[in-house]
């Protein structure tokens, strides 16, 4: 009986003879490295494929996803994709996307427990918290959770501005970009939230670095 992870096998050889009967020197040109010009944080969920989504190939994206694509502080994994992306491959843009419909958020509305998970998903209670009336005043769930998702991606774009990784690439006059933008899984498409910061200037005095 053929197990179903072999599956992945076989596409993945006829993904490679596909692409090198395309492009002979496909995977010769990425051997040599790599420069992307993105750095996509998303969420972990199956149905949000960075590069698929984005019509992108291998080598043009740099991509850290966790659940609910949260860019918390005190990460290592998230910091050092973000120190690697921003300081040594030199990207222009991040682009934190979020999608409706996510796990992550709508658990974290809610009041039941999930293990471990929790402590991850207080990251979006607090979230909530900071927008808890305009929240609040919305009656339909579902509406409710795609605007947190929209509040949530909003969020984590402010929280990579506060970062020193990127506050000294602005200060080194880095050209780099932050983006916001929601996947929607019902027709897949991104929308494009409008946020777009490229400095400190309308951030809260206490964040910015010298
Ligand atoms: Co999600």
């Amino acid at each position: 009986m053929e197990k179903s992870y072999q599956k992945l096998l076989s596409n993945n050889k006829a993904w490679a003879n596909e692409k090198t009967r395309v492009e002979p020197d496909f995977f010769d040109k990425l051997s040599k490295g790599q420069t992307p010009e993105y750095l996509w944080i998303g969420c972990s969920d199956s149905r949000v494929p960075a590069n698929e989504i984005t019509g992108t190939n291998p080598g043009e994206i740099f991509v850290h996803r966790n659940i609910a694509n949260m860019v918390v502080h005190s990460d290592m994994n998230m910091l050092s994709v973000l120190s690697y992306a921003v300081e040594v491959l030199k990207v222009k843009h991040i682009i934190v996307c979020g999608h409706y419909g996510c796990g992550g958020v709508i658990a974290a509305m809610g009041n039941k427990q999930f293990g471990l998970i929790d402590n991850w998903l207080r990251h979006i209670k607090d979230v909530y918290r900071l927008h808890q009336s305009e929240l609040d005043a919305i009656t339909d769930i579902e509406e409710r959770g795609r605007k947190l998702v929209e509040l949530n991606v909003i969020e984590q774009v402010n929280d990579l501005g506060k970062t020193s990784i990127v506050q000294n690439a602005w200060k080194n006059k880095q050209d780099l970009h932050l983006h916001g933008w929601v996947y929607d899984i019902n027709d897949g498409i991104i929308n494009d939230l409008g946020v777009n910061i490229k400095g400190t200037d309308d951030m809260l005095a206490v964040y910015k670095f010298d």
